[in-house]
């Protein structure tokens, strides 16, 4: 049996709270397997030798090899479990209808007012896969109903996401590439559209890297707040592709033809700081006290009365919507070709050839 996300984070909060200090051992094993739960085997250089404790560290995570995430997901939950009932108590999953319980790719939370959504597939930097548009759809639809007040979207690990996940596209079903990207625009449309009737005020916690499709909805989001370390990137036509998300509209009214124009036809890739300054990104935060100072922030503003807020975001989005719609029901148009272009084909084979050569 595999641990499921949620004990896994059940687990995460019972490590916190053990009363006796399991030894360094332990305590290195601990890490090792939280390592390789949330971000795979062990990639990152060597500490020096006069580094000892994280050198102690990174020994103890390279030991364990290519053991799956999911394996080393269920040891560290046991792990957990054995130190917990050494001090008489249990590790107990919530119970089933609670929010995490049924996401594959995320993690979904509700603390102090606010519904986090956070996109949880480290080691391949946060890719969209087609079960995590879906998973996302259902995620804002839910947060959109419940009674929190504003509602977040982050990744886990280091980068917030690196937008489509370009073996979506490597899964030609019966019908052809035709029905491949006509599947895949029904699903974009349905996505995009999830953002435009949003009810609350969605903040983007742009926790580093930001790739495609992350991007480009940053213009539906009524914050964005970014650590220095985030860049932002749209390699469309790199990609053989086009622009979505309503960025096609929401970007030169942002941050002027030009600026835009630089970004989703020509690749460029902006720092954090000139993502602020174009006014895509509402503040940047040093790295070091990124999610403390963020947090703070969001916890106040989810003190502020809920109606207001909520009635308030409705009304400035009503003056959009249609457009909006319209704007994403034309960019799925033109990506359904371009998915079947030749251009696009080539783009996404050179992605993984040149990963295979790694
Ligand atoms: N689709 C599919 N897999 C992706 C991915 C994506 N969008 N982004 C990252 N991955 C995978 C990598 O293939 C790699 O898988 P592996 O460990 O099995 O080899 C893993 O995630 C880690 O990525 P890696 O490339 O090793 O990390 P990096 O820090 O060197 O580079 C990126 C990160 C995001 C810059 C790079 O992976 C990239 O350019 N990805 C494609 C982004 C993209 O074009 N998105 C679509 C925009 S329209």
């Amino acid at each position: 049996m595999r641990a499921t996300v949620e004990q896994f984070e059940e687990a995460k909060s019972r490590m916190s709270s053990l009363k006796q200090d399991p030894g360094n051992d332990v305590k290195l094993k601990i890490y090792a397997l939280f390592k390789q739960s949330t971000l795979g085997p062990c990639t990152t250089p060597r500490p020096g030798m006069l580094d000892f404790i994280n050198k102690a560290k990174w020994d103890a995570w390279k030991a364990l090899g290519e053991t799956p995430q999911e394996d080393a997901r269920q040891q560290y939950c046991d792990l957990i479990g054995s130190l917990v009932s050494a001090e008489g108590g249990s590790v107990a999953a919530k119970p089933s209808g609670s929010a995490s319980a049924q996401y594959e790719t995320l993690l979904v939370t509700t603390e102090d007012k606010i519904t986090t959504i956070k996109l949880n597939r480290p080691a391949k930097k946060n890719a969209i896969t087609t079960v995590m548009y879906d998973e996302i759809v259902t995620a804002l639809e839910q947060a959109g109903k419940d009674n929190s007040v504003l509602t977040v979207f982050t990744g886990a690990g280091d980068f917030y996401c690196s937008g489509n996940d370009l073996t979506n596209f490597t899964k030609i079903p019966d019908g052809g590439v035709e029905l491949m990207a006509k599947q895949a625009g029904e699903l974009l449309r349905k996505y995009v559209k999830a953002y435009i009737d949003f009810p609350k005020p969605l903040v983007a916690v742009v926790n580093g890297p930001a790739v495609g499709i992350s991007v480009t909805a940053l213009g539906l989001f009524d914050l964005v707040y970014a650590t220095e370390r985030a860049t932002f990137h749209t390699p469309f036509s790199q990609l053989g592709q086009s622009a979505e998300g309503c960025s096609s509209y929401t970007f030169p009214k942002i941050m002027g033809n030009a600026k835009a124009s630089e970004m989703l036809l020509f690749n460029k890739k902006l720092t954090a700081a000139q993502a602020c300054d174009f006014g895509l990104v509402t503040e940047v935060f040093p790295d070091s006290s990124f999610n403390s100072e963020v947090w703070t922030r969001l916890k106040s503003y989810a003190a502020l009365p809920p109606n207001s807020l909520a009635l308030s975001k409705q009304l400035i989005r009503s003056t959009e919507r249609e457009r909006l719609h319209a704007v994403n029901d034309a960019e799925v148009e033109l990506l359904v070709e371009r998915w079947t272009s030749d251009e696009c084909f080539t783009a996404i084979m050179n992605f993984f050839q040149s990963k295979a050569k790694l």
